[in-house]
C-alpha cells in the first residue's frame, strides 16, 4: 500500500519519506511505531518539562521493545504499604483497559504465580519499606520470584514503578529489585524502570504515559474484558476523588481542638487534633490517613536567610512551572531543609569553593558521607562547607519539596460527621549540639493553633480496613501513637453496632501520664465495644514491659480468636515493635497451635493474604 496526497493528509514529500521508509521496517518496528506515534501526538500537544522526559524515556533504546498485534493479556501487580502504588496501578490499569487490553489488576500476594506466564505484560508498581524491604503485600511474590522456583519469562514484557524517598539509604530498593530479577528471568523491558521519589504524581504519570503510549498498538481487541481486579479492590474504599481536593490539591482544613494528652510530668507531647472538613467533600474510612502540609520552623528559616546574608522578601522560583514567592515563604512552607542526602549534597557542590565537601563526596568516601548527612540539616551543611557561591534564585535547583506527613486518622465519620482527629506525638531530640525537632510535629504542637487551618489530603489505605463482616473479631496493637487508627476502627464499630468481639493491647511509657485516650476505651469496655484490653507501660516497673509480652501470656486465648476468624492488627513503630510482635505472634502459633516454626510461618502468610493480618507502621 502506496500513501498519496489524495488518500492521505501529507503533503507529497511527506509521502514519500514515509513510503520509503514504511517498507523497510519489520513487524516488530512497525508496532513500535504505531505506539510510539500515538503518545508522540499526546506528548507534542503541551511539551511541559515532564513529558519531553517522558519522550526521552521512550527514546531510550532499552524501551524500544515491540508489542505484538494479537490480543493480549496485561497483569498489573502492585505492592503498597499505605496506598500510594496501589492507586497508581488502579490509574494504569484502567489506562490499559481504555486501551482494549484484558487487564488482571492484583496485589502481589493475591496474585497466583503460575499466571505470570500467562501474561503478555507484567506491571509491577512497588514501594519500597522498612530499610529497603518490600511493603508487606509484596512479601511472597517478592520472595517467590527471587527463588529457584520462578519460572522463565522470555514471552513476557514488562516495567517497574518504584516508589519510594530518597532521604532513605535504600531508595527504591524492592522496584530495583524486581526490576532486576524480571530481566534475570528472560522478561523483557518495555520502559525503562522509573524510581520515583515521595513528589511522586508527576513521575509516576510520566511512566504511565510511557507504558501506555508503547503499547497503544498492541491492545486493540475489541473483545477487551473489564479489569479483573483481585486483592483488595482499588476502587471499593471511600473515593476521595468525589471531592475536588487531593494530594496535589490540599483542602485548607480549620483547626477545632488541639489537646496535649500527656499528662504533666510526661517526657511525651501527644496531640490530639480536630479538624472540620466541612465544606470539602471529603470522606474517609477507619484504617485511612490524612497528609499534611506542614511548615518548617521560622527560627530556622531565619537562621538560614541571615546566615546566607540574603532578602526575606526577594522574590524566588519555587516550582517546575515558574512559580514564584518570597524567599521566607518559600523556606518556610515549600522547600526541605531539615533532611540531607547524597543527591542533595551533589547538587550543591557547583555553588561550593570548598574542596573538602568535594572531597565527601567521592565514592571511597561513602561511609563518612552517610554519618556526615546522619542528623545533620541544611543550615549545618551551609555553616561546615563554607564559602558559597549560592544566590537565593538557586535553592529550586537544590532543594526538594517538603513532603507532607501521614498521621492515621483516629476517628470515624460516622461518630464524627465532617471531622477528622490525628494523634500527633511530637519528635525532639539533640544532634549534632542543637535542639531539633520534627518539621510537622514540631508545627503541629508549638505553632498549630484553634482556628488555623491546616492544608491536608486523605491518603486511603486499603491494606489496613476492618473486616467487612462486622461480626469477626478484632485483635488490635497499637503502643504509643500506633494506637490512634484503633480509636477509630472501634469509634466505627460501635457506630455500626457490629456485634464482633474486639481486643486491643495498648503500651507506653507511664499508666499515670501517657495513656492516651484512656477514658475513651473505658468507656468502650464498660460498654462492650471493647471486649478485651490489655496494657503494656514499659517505665512503671524495674523491668520493660512491652505489648508482645501481654501477648505472649494470653497466647493460648489469642490464638482461640485467631482459630475464630479474628483478623490482627498492627500499628505503630515499623524498625523494632513489629519485628517483636511479628515473632511473638509466630511464638504464639507455634506454640498453641502445634506448629514448627516454618508452618507457623506459613499460618500467618495465609492471614496475610487473606487480610487478616495487616500492619500500619511507620
Ligand atoms: C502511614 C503512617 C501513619 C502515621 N501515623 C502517625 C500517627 O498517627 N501519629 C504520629 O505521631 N506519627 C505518625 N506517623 C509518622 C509521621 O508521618 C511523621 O513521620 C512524624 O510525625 C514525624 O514527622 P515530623 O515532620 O514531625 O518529623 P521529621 O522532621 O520528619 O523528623 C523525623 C525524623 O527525625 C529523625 N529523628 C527522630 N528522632 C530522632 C532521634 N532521637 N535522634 C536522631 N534523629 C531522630 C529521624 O530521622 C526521623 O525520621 C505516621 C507515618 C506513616 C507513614
Ligand atoms: N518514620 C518516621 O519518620 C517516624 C517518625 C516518628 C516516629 N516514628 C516511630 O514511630 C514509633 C511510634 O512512636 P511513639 O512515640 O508513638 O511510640 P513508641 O516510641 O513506639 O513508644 C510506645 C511504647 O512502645 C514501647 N516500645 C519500645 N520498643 C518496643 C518494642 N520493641 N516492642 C514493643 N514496644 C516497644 C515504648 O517503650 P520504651 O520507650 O520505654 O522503650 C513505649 O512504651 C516510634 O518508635 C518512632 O521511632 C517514626
Ligand atoms: C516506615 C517507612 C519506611 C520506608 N522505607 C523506605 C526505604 O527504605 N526506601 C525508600 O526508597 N523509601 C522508603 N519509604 C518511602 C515509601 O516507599 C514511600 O512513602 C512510598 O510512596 C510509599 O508507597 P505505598 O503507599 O505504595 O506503600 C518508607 C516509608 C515509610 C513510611
Amino acid at each position: 500500500m502506496q500513501l498519496h496526497v489524495t488518500n492521505s493528509p501529507f503533503t507529497s514529500e511527506q509521502a514519500e519519506l514515509i513510503n520509503k521508509l514504511l517498507p523497510t521496517l519489520t513487524q516488530a518496528q512497525l508496532s513500535w511505531l504505531g505506539g510510539y506515534l500515538t503518545f508522540y501526538h499526546g506528548t507534542n500537544t503541551k511539551a511541559s518539562p515532564s513529558e519531553l522526559a517522558v519522550t526521552r524515556v521512550l527514546e531510550t533504546p532499552a524501551v524500544v521493545d515491540v508489542a505484538p498485534k494479537v490480543p493480549q493479556e496485561a497483569a498489573v501487580l502492585f505492592g503498597s504499604q499505605t496506598g500510594n502504588a496501589q492507586r497508581l496501578a488502579g490509574r494504569l490499569a484502567d489506562r490499559l483497559k481504555e486501551q482494549g487490553f484484558t487487564v488482571t489488576l492484583s496485589a502481589m500476594n493475591q496474585y497466583k504465580p503460575n499466571n505470570l506466564k500467562k501474561a503478555h505484560y507484567l506491571f509491577i508498581l512497588v514501594s519500597t519499606h522498612g530499610e529497603g524491604d518490600p511493603p508487606d503485600n509484596a512479601l511472597t511474590f517478592y520472595e517467590f520470584l527471587h527463588s529457584k522456583r520462578a519460572p522463565r519469562l522470555e514471552e513476557t514484557k514488562f516495567s517497574v514503578l518504584a516508589l519510594g524517598d530518597i532521604s532513605y539509604e535504600f531508595f527504591c530498593k524492592t522496584g530495583q529489585d524486581f526490576d532486576a530479577r524480571l530481566a534475570e528471568l528472560g522478561a523483557r523491558r518495555i520502559v525503562e524502570r522509573m524510581d520515583c521519589d515521595v513528589d511522586f504524581e508527576e513521575s509516576a504519570a510520566e511512566w504511565i504515559n510511557a507504558v501506555s503510549g508503547a503499547l497503544s498498538s498492541a491492545g486493540t481487541s475489541p473483545a477487551a474484558e473489564a479489569v479483573t481486579v483481585s486483592g483488595t479492590a482499588v476502587t471499593s474504599v471511600t473515593a476521595p476523588g468525589q471531592s475536588e481536593y487531593s494530594r496535589s490539591r490540599p483542602f485548607m482544613a480549620e483547626v477545632l481542638d488541639n489537646l496535649n494528652l500527656n499528662g504533666r510530668g510526661s517526657d511525651r507531647e501527644t496531640r490530639h487534633i480536630e479538624l472540620s472538613l466541612e465544606g470539602s467533600g471529603l470522606s474517609y474510612e477507619p484504617g485511612d490517613a490524612v497528609g499534611v502540609y506542614s511548615q518548617n520552623d521560622p527560627l530556622l528559616v531565619q537562621d538560614i536567610i541571615s546566615f546566607l546574608g540574603w532578602d526575606l522578601e526577594e522574590t524566588v522560583v519555587i516550582g517546575k512551572s515558574g512559580e514564584t514567592s518570597s524567599l521566607y515563604d518559600a523556606l518556610l512552607h515549600h522547600f526541605e531543609i531539615t533532611v540531607l542526602t547524597r543527591p542533595l549534597l551533589e547538587k550543591t557542590i557547583s555553588f561550593s569553593g570548598n574542596s573538602e565537601l568535594a572531597e565527601l563526596l567521592k565514592p571511597e568516601n561513602k561511609e563518612k558521607m552517610k554519618e556526615y548527612i546522619d542528623g545533620r540539616d541544611f543550615l549545618d551543611l551551609l555553616r561546615d562547607y563554607t564559602p558559597w557561591t549560592f544566590t537565593a534564585g538557586d535553592l529550586a535547583a537544590v532543594l526538594r519539596r517538603l513532603p507532607p506527613r501521614l498521621y492515621s486518622i483516629a476517628s470515624s465519620l460516622n461518630a464524627h460527621p465532617e471531622e477528622v482527629h490525628l494523634t500527633i506525638r511530637k519528635v525532639e531530640y539533640e544532634a549534632h549540639g542543637r535542639e531539633r525537632k520534627g518539621v510537622c510535629s514540631g508545627y503541629t504542637s508549638e505553632r498549630l493553633e484553634v482556628g488555623a487551618q491546616l492544608p491536608i489530603f486523605i491518603q486511603q489505605n486499603p491494606n489496613f480496613k476492618l473486616p467487612i463482616n462486622a461480626d469477626a473479631p478484632v485483635i488490635m496493637v497499637g503502643p504509643g501513637t500506633g494506637v490512634a487508627p484503633f480509636r477509630a476502627f472501634l469509634e466505627e464499630r460501635e457506630e455500626l453496632g457490629a456485634k464482633g468481639k474486639s481486643w486491643l493491647f495498648y503500651g507506653d511509657r507511664h499508666f499515670v501520664t501517657d495513656f492516651l485516650y484512656q477514658t475513651d476505651w473505658q468507656r468502650m469496655l464498660q460498654e462492650g465495644i471493647l471486649t478485651k484490653l490489655d496494657v503494656a507501660f514499659s517505665r512503671d516497673t524495674d523491668e520493660k514491659v512491652y505489648v508482645q509480652q501481654r501477648m505472649l501470656e494470653n497466647g493460648r486465648e489469642l490464638y482461640e480468636w485467631l482459630q475464630d476468624g479474628a483478623h490482627m492488627y498492627v500499628c505503630g513503630d515499623e524498625k523494632y515493635m513489629a519485628h517483636d510482635v511479628h515473632a511473638a505472634l509466630l511464638f504464639i502459633i507455634g506454640q498453641y497451635g502445634g506448629k514448627s516454626p516454618e508452618a507457623a510461618a506459613v499460618y500467618l502468610e495465609e492471614l496475610q493474604g487473606q487480610g487478616r493480618y495487616q500492619r500500619d507502621v511507620y
